[in-house]
């Protein structure tokens, strides 16, 4: 039997059993109810959206409100399983009580159980306060995409001792702060396993190799539903986007020729 994660204190339950912590994303309620009947422990609404759905470049112009408007869809496909709300850029950095005020408002809009803030040991603080207020907190850290900018791109972090040294002590700062978990994204596997080692709370990674505590991936890489790069770390569990396109110009092709809509799509006889 594996553990049914009912509240964020259930992760560190599935960390001490050694049992491995599933996350996908889910950005409206018919994918929220997808991704619940799949049985993973977390659905985070996560800003990724901003590319996957919005079609922004980049997740740094996602808004507190499109998040909100978003993570309150997904609030209704989903019945039980866990919600994360993802801080966007800027929600959260530049000061305690504007964070403590935007965190507060996916769990009292969204009825999320956590959220999720990206960044190292410069955000304890922030992430302290959230805490403090009430707020359950994953952080992220590793390639955090709302800074990619400042990293050198989206690449792998960590590769070179001092770096590396970094993203340990990252790490243990978000802890001491009071994060329930933590993302790593794009980490080398080996101090992907220290920094899992080291913490008591446990890791979920994207990126990061098998030995995490967990795994999260988004959703539309999964699917193969979002075509525009496929990063090297997220599995096709499918090619979605190549089957809805088919379908998509059946119908045409359908319609056209007139064999669409068929006696078994129409209301009454089609002739008198
Ligand atoms: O926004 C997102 O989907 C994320 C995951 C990649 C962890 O942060």
């Amino acid at each position: 039997m594996t553990t049914t994660v009912k509240t964020v204190r259930d992760l560190a339950v599935k960390k001490e059993r050694r049992e491995k912590i599933t996350m996908l994303t889910a950005h409206d309620a018919a994918f929220g109810a997808l991704v619940e009947q799949a049985g993973v422990d977390l659905i985070l609404v996560g800003d990724s959206l901003g590319m996957v759905a919005l079609g922004y470049d980049s997740t740094v112009p996602v808004t507190m409100a499109e998040m909100i408007h978003h993570a309150k869809a997904v609030r209704r496909g989903v019945k039980q399983t866990l919600l994360v709300g993802d801080l966007p850029f800027l929600s959260y950095q530049v000061e305690a009580r504007e964070a403590i005020r935007n965190a507060g408002r996916f769990l009292k809009e969204a009825g999320c159980a956590a959220v999720k803030m990206e960044g190292g040991a410069e955000i304890a603080p922030i992430l302290a306060a959230v805490v403090r207020a009430g707020i359950p907190v994953i952080g992220h850290i590793g390639l955090t995409p709302q800074t990619a900018g400042q990293l050198g791109g989206f690449k792998v972090q960590g590769r070179d001792a001092e770096s590396a040294a970094k993203l340990a002590h990252d790490a243990q700062a978000l802890a001491s702060a009071g994060a329930c978990a933590l993302v790593l994204e794009c980490v080398p596997a080996l101090l992907a396993r220290r920094i899992s080692a080291e913490l008591s709370i446990p890791t979920i990674g994207i990126g990061a190799g098998p030995h995490c505590d967990g795994q999260v991936l988004v959703t539309h890489d999964l699917l193969g539903l979002f075509t525009r790069f496929v990063p090297k770390f997220a599995k096709q569990y499918a090619s979605l986007a190549g089957e809805a396109g088919a379908a998509l110009a059946a119908f045409r092709r359908e319609v056209e020729k007139g064999t669409f809509p068929a006696a078994e799509h129409s209301f009454g006889p089609l002739d008198e």
